[in-house]
């Protein structure tokens, strides 16, 4: 569905938001990284866990750092859990009836989060205290984590999925249940690079937690030393910030068009730049590492870390944009639904039918008639004059309305009248019907973007409050 006006409309809440709308984008984007850090070592670790602890048939070394890392990820899914709780209250908040729609159309896999969730949670605690029960049956045991880890891919993938239909409200209409929602241009380049950051991160957190002073695994291995811990963990993070570098583009060119800015592109050049930078001191580290391991660590983490920022910012910029002019359709629809249930009561307690005078009238009307009268000169020019100039360019009655010059000899100075875009597309559209001898009522769609136009004004409040949410 190309043309916006065609998109589904739901209602907006016409109540204010509780906080700040800055702070509470600020809240949704720190929050959100902090959530997805755990996330990413969740689904990392327990990719690595069983590709090492496949890896350690052969060598078992691999089994050693296999079992340490399982240790780490139960701890990492409680904290992904619980930090889930900010951004997905801050998203409910901020972007309600996207979050709302887009639950309500994959439902069932909302839901079904529940028992996969529990599931997986359950695999990987039997997995990882189960090692030594089950070491007479190897294939059993890997068997486990390889289940439990297959459910931590499936389970971002449907919170990847919901989140990205909210951006699609051109979209809406066809999705017909989760695995319709899949199908969605972005969902995949999007959910590729979510794994390869997982394992990037979990690479780093691991080089952190193993290469930590007085960690005991060392004195567990028998031919891995530290160096090669090092290696080997640069190594993976490497491989996968590679990877991420070449999902980008997809994520990107996936996405629809109309949220893309240069700003963004700005934002999204500094993170690649800073992943570039720490991809090469990652690198170093391979071929000539330093005799200390932790400053280079250190500086890679941060650039790594000012990356996700850099990347968490810009992906919500790229939201705000993305949906911007949906969320006015939808205030907009909001007042209109609004002022008809009013005027409905109005007309049961009254018996008055309250008429709705199209918004550019009123502005006509109200600001404009003064000096423009339809076919004599007042102080300005006559509508029949106006609509010569301007019939098919209304947007020029914008720009001269909100900057008028001196024109016309022996006419007075216009004053500017700065009354917003939509206002002025609205008195606009009516000054040139009027002029042009049309029926300005008839042929004009009202839209729901017009005011009620009467003194007695049900909608009022409303209003008032949906602006806020602004
Ligand atoms: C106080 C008197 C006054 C009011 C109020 C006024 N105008 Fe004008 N308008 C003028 C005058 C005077 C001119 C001619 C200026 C000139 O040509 O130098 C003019 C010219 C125009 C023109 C012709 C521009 C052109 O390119 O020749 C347009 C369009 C216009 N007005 C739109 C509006 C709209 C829309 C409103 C209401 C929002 C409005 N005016 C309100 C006095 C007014």
């Amino acid at each position: 569905m190309d043309r916006i006006a065609d998109w589904p409309l739901p209602l907006d809440i016409p109540l204010p938001l509780p906080a700040d709308s800055v702070l509470l984008q600020a809240l949704l984007v720190l929050l959100f990284l902090w959530h997805i850090l755990f996330v990413n070592l969740m689904v990392g670790g327990s990719l690595l866990t069983v590709v090492f602890q496949i890896l350690g048939r052969r060598r078992p070394d691999f089994e050693t750092l296999a079992r340490s890392i399982a240790g780490t990820v139960t701890v990492n899914k409680s904290l992904a859990v619980v930090m889930g709780v900010g951004p997905l209250l801050a998203v409910n908040v901020y972007y309600t009836v996207y979050f709302y729609t887009a639950n309500a159309l994959t439902g069932e896999a909302w839901i079904g989060l529940v028992p996969l969730v529990t599931l997986a949670f359950l695999l990987t605690y039997v997995h990882k205290y189960a090692w030594d029960r089950l070491a007479s049956a190897p294939a059993l045991h890997l068997s486990i984590g390889i289940a439990g880890a297959a459910l931590f891919l499936v389970i971002p993938l449907v919170f990847l999925t919901n989140i990205n239909l909210m951006l699609f409200p051109g979209r809406w209409l066809e999705v017909d249940g989760y695995l319709s929602a899949l199908l969605l241009p972005n969902v995949w380049p999007r959910y590729f690079h979510f794994l390869a950051a997982s394992v990037a991160i979990t690479a780093l957190f691991l080089l952190f937690f193993f290469l930590r002073a007085g960690c005991p695994i060392e004195s567990r291995l028998q031919t891995l030393d530290r160096a090669a811990l090092r290696r080997l963990f640069y190594g993976i993070a490497l491989g996968a910030t590679g990877l991420q570098l070449a999902f980008g583009p997809l994520v990107l060119v996936t996405l629809p068009s109309q949220g893309m800015s240069w700003y963004l592109i700005g934002v999204i050049t500094i993170g690649v730049t800073l992943a570039l930078v720490a991809m090469h001191l990652m690198w170093r580290e391979i071929v000539s590492p330093r005799p200390s391991a932790m400053p280079r660590a250190v500086a890679v983490f941060t650039l790594i870390t000012l990356t996700a920022f850099a990347m968490g910012y810009g992906r919500h910029v790229y939201r705000e944009s993305a949906i911007d002019e949906h969320r006015d359709l939808v205030a907009a629809h909001g007042r209109e639904v609004r002022w008809e249930i009013a005027a409905a009561h109005w007309r049961d307690a009254t018996g008055q039918t309250l008429v709705k005078v199209p918004l550019g009238q009123r502005i006509y009307e109200s600001t404009c008639a003064a000096c423009h009268a339809v076919d004599r000169v007042v102080v300005g020019p006559p509508l029949t004059e106006i609509a010569g100039l301007y019939r098919d360019d209304p947007a020029g009655i914008v720009t001269w309305t909100e900057a008028p010059y001196r024109k016309r000899e022996g006419f007075t100075a216009m004053p500017a009248f700065k009354l917003g875009e939509e206002k002025l597309m609205a008195v606009a559209g009516y000054m040139i019907a009027l002029g042009s001898g049309e029926d300005p009522g008839s042929g004009e769609d009202p839209g729901p973007g017009e005011d009620p136009g009467s003194d007695t004004d049900p909608g009022a409040a409303g209003e008032a409050a949906a602006e806020d949410r602004g």
